[in-house]
């Protein structure tokens, strides 16, 4: 974007940091390299994941708008930075499972690994304060959080995003076990695709050996996070 100028810090999260910009409805996007699990309780730095969830997410997130599904992004404009539309992040975590694993074989006693007869999309309360709790359509419809339109796109997006996921991770040898979305709200209301897509909200198993190569690593201690990350990120550029 041509003359684009970064302007003042409006926001900083666990993982990015948002910036305002010299242009109506686009903001910049900073990814750090900060890694945070269990709603910020356990913290620490995962080298080099910064650039990798944001050259990965843009790259998926143009994959996802040839299949029609409309995302924030607007130009990587650097190894950590990038342009994307300005919206009001919907306040649910959509999460969608192909695979048991985390939360939900916890929840439900069911062994990490086992096949779901179909996929699941699940929606969380976006609220650090009460941890996310698990919600169902109709807490967010009695609370206001979106409307029942704007949860039928959303899910309607999230399938589709899925399918074109699974297909390409199958692609470069991983499985897409589960992962988690967020969708925003243009000035106008339109409903897109928002936050990233990355390790740090997928889960990705090696096709072969089921070897984690994902945020887990991180979540769990099982070393190796940064080799994870960038395995991910070879297999996807080739480098
Ligand atoms: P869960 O099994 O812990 O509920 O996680 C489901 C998926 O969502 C998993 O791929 C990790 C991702 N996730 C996030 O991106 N952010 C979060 O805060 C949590 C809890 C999970
Ligand atoms: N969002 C979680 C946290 O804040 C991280 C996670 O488990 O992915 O700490």
């Amino acid at each position: 974007m041509k003359n684009l100028e970064k302007l003042e810090q409006l926001y900083e999260g666990k993982a990015k940091k948002v910036y305002s910009t010299n242009v109506e409805g686009v903001v910049i996007v900073d990814y750090k390299d900060d890694a945070t699990a269990f709603n910020g309780e356990k913290k620490g730095t995962i080298l080099g994941k910064g650039v990798i969830n944001n050259k990965m997410s843009n790259y998926i997130m143009k994959q996802l708008e040839e299949t029609g599904v409309p995302t924030h992004l607007v130009e990587e404009l650097s190894d950590r930075e990038t342009a994307v539309k300005k919206v009001s992040i919907v306040p649910l975590e959509v999460i969608v499972r192909n695979v048991a694993a985390g939360s939900f074989s916890k929840r439900m006693g069911v062994e990490e690994g086992k096949e779901l007869l179909r996929p699941i999309i699940e929606f969380s309360y976006k609220c650090d304060e009460l941890n996310d709790p698990f919600i169902n359509d109709d807490y967010a419809l009695a609370l206001g959080l979106a409307t029942e339109e704007e949860i039928e796109t959303i899910k309607s997006y999230t399938r589709k995003v899925n399918e074109t996921l699974k297909a390409f991770f199958l692609n470069i040898g991983i499985k897409l076990i589960d992962f988690k979305i967020e969708f925003g709200r243009l000035a106008d209301g339109t409903i897109i695709l928002a936050d990233e897509i990355s390790p740090d909200t997928c889960r990705l198993w090696d096709v072969n050996t089921n070897e984690k190569l994902d945020k887990d690593r991180f979540r769990r201690d099982l070393g190796g996070t940064e080799e994870a990350y960038q395995e991910v990120m070879r297999r996807i550029f080739g480098k």
